[in-house]
């Protein structure tokens, strides 16, 4: 694909919370499910990061994991169950017993609970293998539905480049942020390509120098997955403008407000 327009020069002014709830509520609730964003919410917090694939009937829905065996009373690859199927399958018990009954739900379902608790999202694209440009493409064309009209739009990431491409494509005024686990030495080239106005990366692997110089490019900066409250300052002290974390209830909402 030819260069994406890019939207950063859009984006200077960023608009989303400093925390972000990782797989909704962090390790305080079953993953990417609704009561995951419910716990979220009770807590304050302003931003949720889910992930969002395709069942075999193309329905997008939320899963991080290629099978449902670990998140689920349920067993096999996603990629070849339909939403049906899934929807059956109980996604609550396996983290507690309170949660039984909860469901991996629908992306249309995530959107109407974030907006109606006033939840800022980041939808990771994480395609099921092979499905990469497919996934990229439904879910940018969902979300741009799903939140027409609203002043904050999700922020979409992923870790496979083509899901990224074919989002920018299918919807190219969302915001896009790379996502890396170590960031490689072409993540420019990757953002002028994506036109993002992000880039996103495990924390563990970073420095001040490095977020220093990604800032400098005029990227905003997501980090995950931050669990230890004087790691957050740290990073927020190099630069970083948002926190992915699990511990929502060590890290909260305006943990980093005078940071
Ligand atoms: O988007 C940040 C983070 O969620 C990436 O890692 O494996 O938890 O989806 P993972
Ligand atoms: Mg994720």
């Amino acid at each position: 694909m030819s260069d994406t327009p890019t939207t950063a020069h859009l984006w200077r002014h960023w608009p989303y919370p400093r925390v972000v709830s990782h797989r909704g509520g962090g390790k305080l609730a079953p993953e990417n499910t609704l009561a995951a964003f419910e716990m979220g919410a009770s807590l304050g917090l302003r931003m949720v990061e889910f992930d969002a694939k395709l069942s075999a009937d193309n329905v997008v829905f939320l899963l991080h994991d290629d099978t449902v065996d670990r998140t689920s009373n349920g067993h096999g690859a996603a990629a070849q169950m339909t939403y049906d199927e899934i929807a059956k399958l109980d996604a609550g018990s396996w983290f507690d017993e309170r949660f039984a009954g909860q469901a991996m739900p629908t992306l249309a379902q995530v959107a109407e609970r974030c907006l109606a608790l006033g939840l800022a999202a980041n939808v990771e694209i994480k395609p099921c293998p092979g499905r990469e440009v497919e996934t990229g493409k439904r879910v940018a064309e969902a979300v741009r539905t799903l939140w027409a009209g609203h002043p904050q739009p999700p922020l979409l990431s992923s870790f496979s480049y083509e899901a990224l491409e074919a989002a920018a494509a299918a919807a190219p005024e969302l915001p896009r942020g790379m996502l890396y686990e170590a960031v490689p030495a072409h993540w420019r080239d990757d953002a002028r390509k994506l036109g993002t106005v992000s880039l996103h990366a495990n924390h563990k692997h970073l420095d001040g120098p490095q977020v220093s110089e990604i800032k400098a490019a005029g990227l905003q900066m997501l980090v995950y997955t931050v669990n230890e409250p004087a790691r957050a300052r740290e990073l927020a002290a190099w630069g970083v403008d948002a926190i992915c974390t699990d511990r929502i209830d060590l890290i909260g909402a305006d943990f980093l407000a005078d940071a």
